[in-house]
């Protein structure tokens, strides 16, 4: 969450502030140590590795192994279990059967759970506490448990990663190379072969950020999780046939095939050159434009994942119950609710969602802050905000 009313002030202010504004002294640290957010981003993000000491103190939740383990086994909940058996690696994907995590080794396995955020309210606050980012470039927060010698391997990763220490120790190495082939043999992206350049250990509370394609390897000194906040970042490739899909059920385009000085073909089999310019001419008519590119983001980029629902509402209240509700205990979206907008639109997981003007600035502050606190909201923010009450896309309170 950004303060924005903080810039600026000499700390002797912030201290007296405190007095009057006790929330100001519940603020969580920066994530980044002694870097502001823009120091970061000039300097770091997407360009060099960075190791940040303590960047993240105070843990509202810490799960044992148990509670991963929970989690793994549950149908909505991606999650894998990665092993190295005497040089050999081993990739299985949940959901898994509890009894299956008796059967391991006292070392040198990793379980991962993915998309925590969507599950428990911590994770979900701490995956936010990075919104120096976009929220359309935020992908999850994953866990790993690791005992002492379990790791994934040396590897890269295609996307900006923040690597934070929770519990235990790790020895992470990472190195700058640009051989990034991997062994053809292994179930998981291994490196063929890698030249750790620097290293250090992770404890408890410590952060690495990599950028992407930085080659990487962490191994546990003492059983540990690390918390991984990734990044979005799709291919060109990834992009065009999303959004090819997107303008299939878009464009509408005038005109039927028409020959009328057709001539007698010599091979009635061959496809007529005629043929193909005519139908490229009518291929010629897709167009796009950038308010549709717009559209598309919005669309694309809040579309749930594929084991997501949301629940709806137990009791579900009436709009006007709702609207009272509202103004006493104020609302906050689900942990798996994506609510993004752009300069014309809302879009929440996957829809867009109208409103009325008066209603825009609230929206925004719901979708930058995840919540709105307790108010008299004017009709046109209720009547938006009812549907999403009754999909479980958002909750009172
Ligand atoms: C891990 O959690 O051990 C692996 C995370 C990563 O290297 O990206
Ligand atoms: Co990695």
């Amino acid at each position: 969450m950004n303060f924005p009313l903080l810039h600026g002030l000499a700390w002797d202010a912030i201290i007296g502030a405190t007095l009057l504004f006790p929330y100001i002294a519940q603020m969580p640290k920066s994530l980044l140590g002694n870097l502001t957010a823009e120091q970061f981003l000039s300097d770091y993000w997407q360009k060099k590795p960075l190791l940040i000491r303590q960047a993240v103190s105070q843990f509202d939740w810490q799960p044992e192994l148990a509670d991963l383990i929970a989690l793994a086994t549950q149908d909505d909940v991606e999650s894998r279990l990665i092993e190295n058996k005497q040089g050999k690696w081993s990739c299985e994907s949940g959901p898994f059967r509890p009894n299956r995590f008796k059967r391991l080794l006292p070392t040198d396995w990793t379980v991962l759970v993915q998309n925590v955020n969507h599950h428990v309210p911590f994770a979900t606050e701490l995956l936010y506490r990075f919104d120096f980012i976009p929220h359309v470039r935020l992908d999850d927060l994953m866990i790993s448990y690791a005992p002492a010698g379990g790791g994934v391997g040396p590897h890269f990763d295609s996307y900006d990663v923040f690597l934070l220490q929770v519990g235990g120790k790790k020895r992470w190495r990472i190195s700058a190379q640009t051989d990034l082939d991997l062994a053809e043999d292994a179930p998981l992206k291994i490196l063929k072969r890698f030249e750790a350049e620097q290293e250090w250990v992770l404890e408890h509370g410590d952060m690495l950020y990599l950028p992407p394609k930085y080659a990487h390897e962490g191994v546990a000194l003492e059983a540990g999780q690390t918390w991984s906040i990734g990044f979005r970042a799709p291919s060109a490739q990834e992009m065009g046939g999303a959004f090819l899909d997107f303008l299939r059920d878009r464009i509408e385009l005038d005109g039927l095939y028409a020959d009328p000085n057709l001539q007698k073909p010599i091979d009635p089999a061959r496809v007529p050159y005629d043929f193909v310019v005519r139908i490229k001419a009518m291929l010629d008519g897709i167009r796009w434009n950038e308010a549709e590119v717009r559209e598309f983001i919005g669309h694309y980029f809040s579309e749930p994942k594929a084991h997501v629902f949301y629940d709806s509402p137990d009791e579900e209240d009436s709009e006007p119950a709702f609207a009272r509700k509202l103004a006493k205990q104020g609302v906050q979206l689900d942990m798996k609710t994506v609510l993004l907008f752009d300069d014309a639109r809302f879009y929440i997981n996957g829809e867009t969602l109208d409103a009325g003007l008066d209603a825009i600035e609230h929206l925004r502050q719901l979708a930058n802050q995840r919540r709105l606190p307790p108010a008299v909201y004017p009709a046109t923010l209720i009547a938006a905000l009812y549907p999403c009450y009754q999909y479980g896309y958002l909750h009172l309170g």
